[in-house]
């Protein structure tokens, strides 16, 4: 989750620390036109096959290119390094995130809407 625009674990932190504090899950992201975005770059770059890792992996792509919208490869990793994927591996999830970072430009400097 993104909790007051910062990537967070969500199971590391008590519900009772939430209280007045922004909170964005995926299921509130996904109604936004960067999340279509990352979506579309997701796939045209292989970057899902199960699914089970890619909301955290959408979460740190938005929380990256929202403090950086021209990150170099190492900093997408760096930005992706604790969500583990078992299925695609880390290449193509890398290019989905520099693809979104190049096809969004100015989108990234907004806010998400939310
Ligand atoms: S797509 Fe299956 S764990 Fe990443």
């Amino acid at each position: 989750m993104l909790l007051d625009g910062r990537l967070a674990n969500s199971c590391l932190i008590p519900a009772a620390l939430l209280e007045g504090r922004s909170v964005v899950t995926i299921e509130g992201y996904r109604n936004t036109a960067r999340f279509d975005l990352l979506k579309a770059c997701f796939e045209k770059a292989g970057a899902v096959q199960c699914g089970f890792c890619t909301p955290g992996m959408i979460l740190a792509a938005e929380a990256l290119l929202c403090q950086n919208c021209n990150p170099t490869q190492a900093e997408v990793r760096a930005a992706l390094a604790g969500n583990l994927c078992r299925c695609t591996g880390y290449n193509m999830i890398v290019e989905a995130v520099l693809l979104a970072a190049r096809e969004g430009g100015k989108l990234w400097l907004k806010p998400t809407g939310l």
